[in-house]
């Protein structure tokens, strides 16, 4: 299903075995204060990733997921989802083309949304509408209340295609200014573009891609839409997909718009692993953990979620999630600002992670990114 899957599974096992070859290594150390604070945070770590995989191997399995669906069944919410009529309301979903995105947008479309698909890619892009469209019209044909010629047409008009880089700020500003200068209203958000990348590569505009994509793509593409969001009468809802992966991660506020920053020189050793290199910069091309920047990532999603729910206008509610809550967050059930699992709010953070953070630390990051923003010329 996802590009993305088998790195989410690396993400605990590549930490684990890392983070504790780097504790056993400095318990041995363990003599000087500056050393033993080492020890305590590689234990630290060591011990977030390993709850981590303890927690994932019994949440996150397929076993887990087909026993969440039976519970769905039995308390009717499967049913409330089925029974969803979504006619005339507009969303929008990012990374459409693939995944979980497309899959998303299938489900809005099937429930006769009308689904704007942000995707970076125009032949891709065009692929997923086409895929959408032409199912779909078979999908509604064969439960036999409509002709699939007009389900198509229908379809043709609901499913529509725009060439986004989520990556790039000028790219998501021109979009949104045209999403706004039409009018069109916005009963839903979701922002699922993400990517996790083993390789230092510079957006647009010189940010790292993995930050650029999941972060300030997220923040910039939710901050210029809020307008059409707020104009829309009745509730709307932002999702924001993030992933549990977030739960080893500490939220990175302070700076992040300088350590996302990339250098375009080549890096002087290829192969050498660097998140950032020692001079605190990131170089072009280098390798990096791309499973620990997609943490940093996700959790700083869902500190965006939490930042824009407290100071949420009327009317739009945010929600982050790990996959497969989309729908239950779309609905909007439960207030603002969580994030859910399996169709309930979920923890966010591992019992003894030490992930915890300042009341008003999300709002220190939405500063900063609203900085970098601006620096980069497009205000948001
Ligand atoms: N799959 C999992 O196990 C899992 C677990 C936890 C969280 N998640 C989250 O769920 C979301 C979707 O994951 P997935 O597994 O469906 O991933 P996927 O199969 O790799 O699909 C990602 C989608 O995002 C698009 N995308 C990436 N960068 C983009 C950009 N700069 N601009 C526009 N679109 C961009 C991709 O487009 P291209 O085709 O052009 O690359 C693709 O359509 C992600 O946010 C991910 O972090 C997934």
């Amino acid at each position: 299903m996802s590009g993305l899957a088998g790195g989410f599974r690396r993400l605990g096992a590549l930490r684990l075995s890392t983070l504790a070859a780097a504790g056993a290594t400095a318990t041995l150390l363990a003599a000087s204060p500056p050393t033993r604070r080492l020890v305590m945070s590689a234990a630290g770590a060591a011990g977030r990733a390993a709850q981590f995989l303890a927690t994932g191997s019994v949440r996150y399995t397929a076993g887990a997921y087909e026993a969440a669906a039976r519970r769905w069944a039995a308390d009717g919410s499967e049913a409330a989802v089925a029974a969803a009529a979504l006619d005339g309301k507009h969303y929008v979903v990012s990374g459409a083309n693939a995944g979980l995105g497309l899959e998303v947008a299938r489900g809005l479309a099937a429930h006769g949304g009308v689904v704007h698909l942000l995707c970076r890619s125009e032949q891709r892009g065009r692929a997923a509408v086409e895929e959408l469209v032409v199912d779909g019209a078979a999908a509604a044909a064969a439960g036999g209340d409509v002709d699939r010629g007009a389900a198509e047409a229908d379809l043709r008009r609901r499913v529509l295609l725009h060439v986004v880089d989520i990556s790039s700020l000028a790219s998501i500003d021109t979009f949104a200014a045209g999403y706004l200068a039409d009018g069109t209203p916005l009963h839903g958000l979701v922002n699922n573009a993400g990517v996790m990348l083993d390789t230092v590569i510079p957006s647009a505009d010189g940010i790292e891609s993995v930050f650029a994509t999941n972060t300030l793509g997220t923040f910039a593409l939710t901050e210029r839409l809020l307008p059409a969001a707020v104009a829309t009468p009745g509730p709307s809802v932002v999702v924001v997909v993030s992933s549990a992966g977030m739960l080893t991660a500490d939220l990175e506020v302070e700076g992040v718009a300088t350590a996302a920053t990339v250098r375009d020189s080549p890096p002087a050793s290829p192969g050498g692993a660097s998140r950032p290199d020692s001079g605190g910069t990131l170089v072009a091309g280098a390798r990096q953990d791309g499973s620990a920047a997609y943490a940093v990532t996700k959790r700083q999603q869902l500190a965006l979620v939490e930042a824009w729910a407290a100071t949420a206008p009327p009317g739009v509610a945010f929600h982050a999630c790990h996959p497969a809550d989309q729908w239950e967050a779309m609905r909007a059930r439960l207030g603002s600002g969580g994030f859910w699992f399996d169709r309930a709010p979920a923890a966010k953070h591992l019992w003894l992670g030490g992930t915890g953070y300042d009341e008003g630390a999300p709002a220190a990051l939405v500063a900063e990114l609203r900085a970098l923003v601006d620096a980069k010329g497009q205000g948001v």
